[in-house]
């Protein structure tokens, strides 16, 4: 009989390659710990759903991009978290420390890092439909540069620099002709995105940068992101001689204007089953690097600052999720259902994306395994599925089940769906157990709640004729 150990990474260290977090271990007791601290009591302690954040691993992340960076690249690099994948202040500190930047894409980023006192100048604003309110929010804190994405921001942008005296440290986002569809990838002259501009309207950017916005705005370089999800260096390799060509061609029509930043975006894939194969962080770096350096000497350009905008790859195998056990249903010939006291409100990504999941029951570690199970969330939707398939021990309503990779693109896509609280979120590093965002009560879900004036008297009900 197999034990629910999932095989094949004890002897894989790159964090984003793993399926656990980098302390995972069970004792003698059989007991999972993470970062020193038993799942079972933390689940105990804390209550579940609950999030897990490792910060070995989150540490290891980032030393991953930076110490590569450094020690394969002689060129000025800054790897920028991209929050969107996970974001609290706790977690922006972390980084900070970490000597990391952040890639934010919302007034809501840009106040988080604010407020987390993150030095401003390390921060670049991007996203597709930044307003002016949020624009005036990044230039007021003086995030270190803002990604343009169309027309429309360098507009709101030139106004508001001009308005303020400022001038913004700019680039420009470009759809590069390269889609990534997690596993592969395809090059294509035109992409059908919402983002970036298109090649052939990069050239009227340019012009309109270097004439009518020369007083607000400097061009530093340009920006793309390819994908999510990725497991390939090639399509990262393409983009670098897209653009290196295009910076020459600048080179060439501006009056010998060099672009100082390459920003390659962020994609880099992680481990979340047995099946998924991505290269360690440190080996992908280094490849993209040596391209990188390898254009440029081709084109005798000098080499640029490197900048990339990994999110999953930083927090994915950071993060757990503990539930408990309630309701099972047996469909007698089909499936069982064990369903979990949370779902798609802290993990939408199954329902959304089918993707998946490890798991491992913590109350029964070394169970042998008996079944297998569909993990269900406790949500008023038939496709709230968290796992299909997991083979389990023997399960008993109370057992914690810990799923491992959520540390990405779970908690920042949560919802209050069914009015359910959204989790707490706790950091844990070598026995200790810290709270980064506290669990919602049912108050927070009422707190934004008004009830006008006129529907606060309730009339006397209507009598009901009886027949
Ligand atoms: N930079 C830009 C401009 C991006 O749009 C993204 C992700 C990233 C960086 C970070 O990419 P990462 O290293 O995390 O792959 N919600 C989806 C993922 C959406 C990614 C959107 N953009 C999911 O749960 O899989």
């Amino acid at each position: 009989m197999n034990s629910q150990y999932l095989p094949g990474d004890a002897d894989r260290h790159s964090p984003n390659t793993s399926l656990r977090p980098v302390t995972f271990t069970v004792d003698e007791h059989n007991q999972p710990l993470v970062g020193g601290m038993n799942l079972v009591e933390l689940a105990h302690a804390y209550g579940t759903p609950l999030y897990v954040l490792d910060e070995a691993t989150l540490r290891a992340s980032a030393r991953a991009y930076k110490e590569t960076l450094k020690a394969v690249y002689s060129g000025d690099s800054l790897p920028l978290y991209a929050c969107k994948a996970n974001m609290s202040m706790g977690l922006v500190k972390l980084m900070e420390q970490e000597g990391m930047g952040l890639d934010v894409v919302s007034g809501g980023e840009i106040y988080t890092a604010v407020q987390a006192g993150f030095p401003m100048e390390r921060v670049l604003f991007n996203g597709n439909n930044k307003t002016y309110q949020e624009l005036e929010l990044a230039i007021h804190h003086g995030v270190g540069r803002i990604s343009a994405d169309n027309f429309h921001d360098l507009e709101l942008i030139n106004k508001i620099a001009s308005a303020k005296g400022k001038k913004v440290n700019l680039l420009l986002r470009v759809t590069p002709g390269i889609e990534c569809h997690t596993h592969d990838y395809i090059k294509t002259g035109h992409i059908d995105s919402k983002f970036g501009f298109d090649l052939s309207q990069l050239a009227a950017a340019v012009d309109m940068i270097q004439e009518q916005y020369k007083d607000t705005i400097v061009l530093k370089g340009l920006h793309a992101h390819i994908g999510s999800q990725i497991f390939e260096t090639k399509p990262y390799e393409d983009l670098i001689e897209i653009l290196l060509n295009i910076y020459y061609n600048i080179r060439e029509q501006y009056s010998g204007l060099v672009l100082e930043d390459l920003d390659l975006g962020g994609g880099l894939g992680v481990t979340y089953t047995g099946q998924d194969d991505p290269p360690a962080v440190s080996a992908a770096v280094q490849r993209i690097v040596e391209k990188l350096v390898f254009y440029a000497k081709r084109l005798n350009y000098p080499l640029p600052r490197l900048l990339m905008e990994p999110g999953r790859s930083m927090v994915a195998t950071a993060g757990m999720t503990l539930y408990t056990v309630g309701s099972m249903k047996d469909v007698p010939g089909l499936r069982k259902y064990v369903a979990v006291d949370g779902g798609m409100g802290d993990n939408i990504r199954p329902a959304l994306y089918q993707a998946q999941y490890s798991a491992l029951v913590a109350t029964k570690v070394n169970a042998p395994v008996e079944e297998t199970v569909t993990i269900v969330g406790k949500y008023c939707e038939s496709g709230d599925i968290l796992i299909k398939g997991l083979p389990v021990p023997c399960l008993e309503s109370g057992d914690i089940l810990a799923v491992f990779g959520t540390g990405a693109y779970n908690y920042t896509m949560s919802s209050n769906y069914n009015r359910f609280p959204r989790p707490a979120t706790v950091l844990v590093e070598n026995g200790h157990a810290h709270v980064l965002v506290q669990r919602e009560t049912y108050d927070t879900i009422i707190q934004q709640d008004l009830i006008p004036a006129h529907l606060r008297k309730v009339s006397e009900p209507v009598p009901v004729p009886v027949p």
